[in-house]
């Protein structure tokens, strides 16, 4: 290869934008391809289309190597699923591998070889429009769902035609992002990076993540496209990790406005020192990559290593030996929205929804309610539910809440009232008046799809445009009120809280979001998500999760006393991480240990847990433990997860979960550097939410040991005993 075709591969290219995929794709687009410029395209799709493309790199460039197309695939391609946080709340990695394997499926029927998705960025800050991506708070939780979603991409093999290379990203420590707003660095320590931001990674890494997009922001003063330390020696010396690593769009760029590179010949030098393999879209390695190897020749060995790395997964997708196997345009048609595809829609969808407050058993609706006046404009929105990445989800896919309450109940009367826009106070009337002739009032409200995702912070997490109002109105005609909050974050809403008789979050869920909510409100669906972020009570008092440090003073309501609080609110959330309720009631017996003592070294326990569904219906529980190390080398957390399952009851059913934990689960990142395993009590706690623990056990850690990988990585055995 020369110079040039090698710096070719690592050039990613737009084939199009975002919303006009291909649109780029004209003559001098192929003549690149002719030239060996090009290794890769993104907002591409198409079998069709796509196949001339390759046709053209693999007959018309000296080398023939194929191209890989890649897109944004992040919560389904044409079948659109609920938006990532959305799914985290199933607390169902099995669910959230359902739906890549769909999503897998249907894109490589399109030509695609490679999805920028999972996105596996932990926040604690809502604000951060983004953290609609992600799965929320909580590295054990966001590492269940990062390797469920890297699996069903990527299934047994990338050589199969229907599994796609997945883009786990944005390595490093995005979704710290200072003030919640997008693309700003982040200031966190190592131990927060190693505990809670790097995690989820580790574990796409372990269940074979081929490729990672590094984060825009830059972490300690260090932009993460030029951070050797965190790419070349974190990622892949310690890890192991040999894929492909590709910068976010045009990173490799900015790395002048972040002011570490003076030149774009500098800025390559720095993002190929630090191991990125590819380029996305900013050209620099293509225009100005040769110039710093003139410089620098010790560089042309790393970019031999980054094209043996992309051409090894070209390799493994297998297009050396079929380059069109991604471009049958008969699986394309047949497979595109399939009947099991919307069936599973639904079903995530209806795994998703958290039922928040539940006040005298307003939900389910009774059979025989009258008229339901069905208020606020997100319910007739089908554009919101396709959330804020819908790759080739079209709008009349989406059946709404209107269309399906109006179809499964005889008397609806529709107002759109306010929404999450507009500033007009029209409709609220209107609505009031629709209200007054109902027996219930169901109220869609929160944010449209565009409050969240890419660029979409908020400095506030109150209920935007006339919604507060809209909703105040409706309490004050004193009918049974339901809301069912929308949007892509947790929201601060206490007076919603306070007031509505029941309380869904239902997120933006995909195409069948209106049969999975109208089937939740009906009974027809026992809720059984949970949150996997707190919902703070108001915008203040972000940042909030349930894993805090202790503090020498713990929170007191007295406030003549001085401890870490607010004067103004509880220290608490409006909505626990974990929180969720059903339409049934579950009881815990006693949790019982293995053993009261473990070795450091090599040691597990378990412990199980008996759970009794004590209602009328069947239901699920997602059954969580969580542990502390009350005394450290270092401040523990008050609480960390450390495994949960998912268990559906039969009325008056009992079934017992059994968690089995290894030593390594509880270490720590110590003060040099290193997971540590160290002697001492651990405490178990195993309940229905972080605010809701039900059952404990202690027992004690004898010696110490070194950890292996980040504890939050690595996923608790568990065993579900009593039958089906
Ligand atoms: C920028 C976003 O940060 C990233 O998530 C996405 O994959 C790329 N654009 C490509 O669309």
């Amino acid at each position: 290869m020369t110079i040039e075709e090698k710096i070719g591969q690592l050039v990613q290219r737009m084939g199009g934008r975002s919303k006009a995929l291909n649109s780029r794709l004209g003559p001098d687009e192929l003549a690149k391809v002719r030239r060996g410029e090009v290794g890769s395209y993104l907002h591409v799709a198409g079998a069709e289309p796509l196949r001339e493309l390759q046709r053209v790199a693999v007959e018309e460039s000296r080398l023939g190597i194929p191209l890989l197309f890649a897109m944004d695939v992040v919560h389904g391609y044409r079948t659109i699923f609920p938006v990532p946080i959305a799914m985290a709340a199933s607390w169902d990695p099995a669910a959230a591998r359902e739906h890549a394997v769909i999503a897998a499926r249907e894109s490589s029927a399109a030509g695609l070889h490679w999805t920028f998705a999972p996105m596996v960025d932990i926040s604690r800050d809502p604000r951060w429009g983004r953290i609609v991506e992600g799965a929320g708070e909580d590295a054990y939780l966001g590492s269940r769902m990062a390797e469920a979603q890297v699996r069903g991409f990527q299934g047994e093999s990338l050589s199969a035609a229907d599994t796609i290379m997945a883009g786990t990203k944005h390595f490093g420590a995005y979704g710290a992002a200072e003030g919640g707003r997008d693309y700003a660095g982040a200031d966190i320590g190592e131990r927060a990076m190693q505990e809670v931001y790097l995690p989820p990674f580790r574990a796409a890494a372990e269940a074979g993540s081929a490729s990672y997009m590094t984060a825009f922001n830059a972490v300690d003063g260090v932009p993460t496209t030029a951070n050797a330390a965190l790419l070349r020696t974190i990622l892949r010396e310690e890890w192991g990790w040999n894929g492909v690593l590709l910068s976010d769009w045009r990173a490799v760029e900015e790395l002048l406005a972040h002011g570490v590179a003076a030149s774009r010949s500098e800025a390559a030098a720095l993002a190929l020192r630090a191991s990125v393999d590819m380029d996305m879209v900013a050209d620099v390695y293509a225009d100005d990559l040769e110039a710093a190897i003139a410089a620098d020749p010790a560089l042309e060995a790393l970019l031999d290593q980054a094209v043996l790395r992309i051409l090894a997964v070209k390799r493994d997708l297998g297009l050396f030996d079929d380059p069109y196997k991604y471009h049958d345009t008969a699986r394309e048609a047949a497979v595109m929205l399939a009947p099991e595809h919307r069936a599973a829609a639904q079903l995530i969808a209806e795994r998703s929804i958290v039922l928040l407050k539940n006040e005298a058993g307003t939900l389910p609706l009774a059979r025989d309610t009258g008229r339901i006046a069905l208020i606020g404009a997100l319910a007739d929105d089908p554009m919101s539910q396709l959330g804020s990445w819908r790759a080739r989800g079209q709008v009349e896919d989406v059946v709404t809440l209107r269309a399906a309450l109006e179809a499964a109940h005889p008397d609806v009367v529709y107002a759109p009232g306010a929404d999450s826009r507009s500033d007009d106070p029209g409709g609220i009337e209107a609505a009031v008046a629709a209200a007054r002739g109902a027996d219930v009032i169901v109220l869609a409200i929160g944010e449209d799809y565009d409050w969240s995702g890419e660029a979409r912070s908020r400095s506030s997490l109150e209920l935007p445009g006339r919604q507060m109002e809209l909703f105040e109105a409706l309490a004050a005609t004193g009918k049974p009120l339901v809301v069912v909050l929308m949007g892509g974050r947790p929201l601060a809403v206490p007076d919603i809280a306070g007031q509505a008789d029941a309380v869904l979050a239902t997120w933006l869920l995909g195409i069948e979001a209106g049969p999975a909510i109208v089937n939740t409100l009906l009974g027809g669906n026992n809720p059984g998500g949970k949150l996997p972020a707190s919902y703070p009570r108001s915008t203040g008092q972000v940042p909030v999760h349930y894993d805090h440090l202790p503090s020498g003073r713990p929170a007191d309501p007295d406030l003549s006393k001085d401890t870490a609080r607010y004067m103004d609110q509880p220290i608490t959330p409006l909505y626990a991480f974990g929180h969720g309720l059903s339409y049934t009631t579950f009881d815990y017996g006693e949790a019982t240990l293995s053993s009261s003592r473990i070795p450091a070294d090599g040691g597990s326990v378990t412990v199980t847990v008996p759970v009794t569904n004590t209602g009328t219906r069947a239901g699920d529980e997602v059954v969580q433990l969580y542990m502390r190390d009350p005394v450290a080398s270092v401040s523990r957390p008050v609480m960390q997860l450390r495994g949960f399952s998912r268990v559906t009851l039969q009325p008056g059913q009992t079934r017992e979960v059994v968690f089995t934990l290894s030593s390594d689960q509880f270490a720590l990142w110590s003060r040099d550097g290193s997971w540590l395993i160290e002697p001492g009590a651990i405490d178990l706690m195993i309940g229905s939410a972080s605010d809701a623990i039900r059952a404990r056990a202690s027992f004690e850690i004898v010696g110490s040991a070194k950890g292996s990988i980040a504890p939050a990585a690595i996923a608790t055995r568990i065993q579900i005993e009593g039958g089906e």
